[in-house]
């Protein structure tokens, strides 16, 4: 049988990521921009699961291979690997946030939407930022 290689699985990660990506941005446009919070939560939560899954299963054990094969041995060469790790864990760790936080304070309080609000926006520019990098990373790899 044959075997799945890294540039297969790398593959299937990308396209995985940019469904994640359209899915948040439909969240964004036909979600809350029409104030549909149904679909905003519909394409977000799902979005979220999906991308802690890639990042756990592949990216992070692909990111300690790559530190050991000396990914810090020229940071300028690898800046935008680098980037893309530390901007995505800052990005993942508030989408997580946010995901539990109106989980367990269901019926979106108005208050916690509120500043709740500006870290949204940071979320999205942090994920659009890492998404990009990620593209880079995956073209890099041929
Ligand atoms: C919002 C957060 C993130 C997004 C949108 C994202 C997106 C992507 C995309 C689209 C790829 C290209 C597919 C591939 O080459 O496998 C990728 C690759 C990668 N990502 Fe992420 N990522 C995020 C967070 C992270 C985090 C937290 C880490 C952990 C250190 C990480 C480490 C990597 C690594 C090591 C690769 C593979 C590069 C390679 O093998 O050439 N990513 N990411």
């Amino acid at each position: 049988m044959q075997m799945i290689t890294g540039d297969q699985i790398a593959t299937i990660v990308f396209v995985i990521e940019t469904i994640v990506f359209i899915s948040i941005m439909i969240g964004w446009i036909y979600g809350s921009k029409r104030m549909d919070y149904d679909t905003h939560h519909r394409m977000i939560y799902p979005a979220v699961l999906i991308h802690l899954i890639t990042v756990s299963a592949w990216m992070i054990p692909r990111a300690m291979q790559l530190a050991e094969e000396g990914l810090f041995a020229d940071p300028i060469a690898n800046w935008y690997q680098i980037v893309h790790d530390v901007v995505g864990f800052v990005a993942i760790g508030l989408g997580v946030v946010l995901a539990v936080t109106f989980l367990v304070k269901s019926g979106m309080p108005l208050n916690i939407l509120q500043k709740a609000k500006p870290l949204m926006w940071l979320t999205l520019a942090l994920w659009l930022v890492s998404f990009i990098l990620g593209i880079i990373a995956y073209l890099a790899r041929f």
